[in-house]
């Protein structure tokens, strides 16, 4: 499993001492990063937001492959199947070593299923995990909705819900009731937005 390994400048804060992932796990991590680093270069947003965004994406997978005890112990009231218990126990374990940024755990705790009600960082964390380089399935399509984010980024959050949302339903997998919520809200005009 992981060792923390040199992390550039930009990239910083790192990953957490307690992190259990594999190291493909940890290169998915890294792209992460690296993607929503440079958009907050290209948006130009402030220092602060750009750790809470890093924060958060280092955070997000921490747990991937943790035990399934390990993921009980940290997220024994989350609902569903235990692959998406990651999320809440990692939130849970972070809030347990001092992270107290509502945006950044609720990032974390719902980057598998969505929250209408997040800030910046969970749609950042929730886009760049969908748009990192890596993953295999129409890169050509994703790196173009990568490029988009900073100039549109609402647009291509929904593009990127409606893209994981298709695949949940083509599955013949349930919505989580947070994922029906969240996209209702990017769907519905509200004053706010
Ligand atoms: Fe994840
Ligand atoms: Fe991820």
């Amino acid at each position: 499993m992981s060792s923390v390994r040199h992390t550039p400048p930009g990239l910083r804060p790192t990953l957490p001492t307690w992190a259990v992932l594999s190291s493909e796990r940890l290169g998915h991590v890294q792209r992460v990063a690296e993607l929503a680093a440079a958009w907050s270069e290209a948006m130009g947003v402030p220092d602060n937001e750009r750790h809470r965004w890093l924060r958060a994406v280092w955070l997000h997978d921490a747990l991937r492959d943790a035990s399934a005890d390990e993921l009980e112990r940290w997220a024994s009231s989350a609902p569903g199947p235990p692959g998406l218990k990651h999320g809440p126990a990692a939130a849970a374990r972070a809030k347990a070593d001092g992270e107290v940024d509502r945006g950044v755990l609720d990032a974390v705790r719902y980057h598998s299923v969505g929250l209408a009600e997040w800030d910046m960082v969970g749609r950042v964390l929730y886009t760049a995990d969908f748009l990192e380089p890596g993953r295999p399935l129409e890169r050509e399509q994703r790196a173009e909705l990568a490029r988009r984010f900073p100039a549109d980024s609402g647009a291509v959050l929904r593009e990127v819900a409606r893209r994981r949302l298709t695949h949940v339903i083509a599955s013949g997998w349930p919505l989580p009731e947070p994922t029906v919520r969240f996209w209702n809200s990017l769907v519905t005009p509200s004053p706010s937005r």
